[in-house]
């Protein structure tokens, strides 16, 4: 037996999303979830899920509980499974368990479950309760959220931004405007999201690498550059790089018809080239899918961002404020009337040495 415990279900449920988000960066297509099994007062058993094909959150807190789980209770932040995934329904192990009763934070959007977990529990005897800190519990897997509701990825926009709303020094330069803490953030970001995704004169101009620098990462990242014309060398540093993940060009039908030599040239250079059938960029986020891109950071530049924002694609803002005036001669990144700062003022600014960083949602998915 573990330790007595005097508390609510809010608060036994706030530890089982304290469980889940351990397995954040790690678990992806999957969502994040934690359990607890109680008995008469006692947590005997903890889990959560701790990473994609891995035991699901309530099976390891079963485990953990062995006998001491019949007639007890489990808090569970998402509706448990009822469909066989790469491991067994998990609404079966809670029948066999022998539970009296089952709190849930969110039902499951997964279209294979979405309530059928809960309606398979009360149809035998077990008692269900839904909506504990709810709100908590579907934030914490936003991306996951997002793409069974809206079939693409949950997308961050990221820039780093002057004070007069500049992205770079001047065209083809390459710049670093924020310091070493905001870069650290940058990075340890990079380290928990699926992938990242630029435009090709960022390719072009800046040959960045897109790892994750001095982030500590469990799974491969994908990068992902939207470029029709095929304008990545195939000598780019991204491509030398693909043991740090794989590398997918976005295109159309039009530009590998018009370009089949640079198709052919990416493709031996281990790219995956990924042919649309034209210029869309709903369709080229949801293609993303398809390489278990749940979470996606965008990290410009400003025609890619323009795009997205446009298409009313961008579910989060993440902006890294540098203390510096670029001028005349910058690149501008979108025109700040559309991305308002006064709506990313509303987050809690936060310094990271001597840059600020403002983020805010646009799409709420609770
Ligand atoms: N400060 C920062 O945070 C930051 C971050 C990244 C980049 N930058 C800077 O930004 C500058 C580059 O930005 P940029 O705005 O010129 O170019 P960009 O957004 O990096 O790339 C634009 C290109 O992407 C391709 N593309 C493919 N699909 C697209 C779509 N759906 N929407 C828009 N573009 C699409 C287009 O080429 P095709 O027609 O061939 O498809 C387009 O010309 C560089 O100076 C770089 O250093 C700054």
């Amino acid at each position: 037996m573990s330790e007595l415990i005097q508390t609510s279900d809010d608060a036994l449920m706030a530890e089982a999303l304290a469980l889940a988000a351990r397995g954040r960066g790690a678990t992806s297509p999957n969502p994040m979830v934690g359990a607890l099994v109680t008995q008469r007062g006692y947590v005997v058993g903890r889990g959560y899920h701790a990473r994609a094909g891995g035991r699901h959150a309530e099976v390891v807190a079963l485990d953990e509980a062995g006998d001491a789980a019949t007639g007890g209770w489990l808090y569970c932040t998402l509706e448990p499974c009822c469909h066989k995934g790469r491991t067994g329904p998990c609404v079966e192990r809670i029948v066999q368990a022998g539970l009296a009763a089952v709190v849930v934070g969110v039902e499951d959007p997964d279209p294979r479950v979405r309530g059928a977990g809960i309606r398979y529990l009360r149809e035998r005897g077990i008692s269900v309760t839904v909506g504990v800190r709810e709100a908590e519990a579907t934030r914490l897997n936003e991306a996951f959220f997002t793409v069974q509701r809206r079939a693409r990825p949950f997308v961050t926009m990221k820039v780093a931004l002057s004070l007069d709303g500049k992205i770079a020094v001047a065209p083809g330069e390459r710049t670093q405007l924020t310091g070493h803490e905001a870069s650290a953030h940058a990075h340890d970001v990079r380290g928990v999201v699926d992938a990242i995704a630029v435009g090709s004169e960022t390719v072009v101009v800046d040959d960045p690498l897109l790892t994750a620098r001095g982030a500590e990462r469990q799974r491969p990242l994908v990068r992902v550059v939207f470029d029709t014309r095929m304008r990545t060398p195939p000598t780019a540093r991204l491509l030398g790089t693909l043991d740090a993940g794989p590398v997918v060009i976005v295109t159309t039908e039009a530009g590998v018809a018009r370009w089949p030599d640079r198709a052919g040239g990416l493709e031996r250079a281990g790219a995956v080239v990924e042919v649309l059938p034209a210029r869309d960029p709903a369709a080229a986020l949801s293609r993303l899918l398809v390489h278990d891109v749940s979470d996606l950071l965008l990290e410009g530049g400003a025609l890619l961002h323009q795009s997205m924002w446009g298409a009313g694609l961008v579910d989060r803002v993440r902006l890294y404020l540098a203390p510096v005036v670029l001028g005349e001669t910058g690149v501008a990144w979108v025109p700040l009337g559309q991305v308002s700062i006064a709506t990313l003022g509303e987050s809690a600014p936060r310094w990271l040495g001597r840059d600020l960083l403002l983020e805010t949602d646009v799409h709420r998915v609770d």
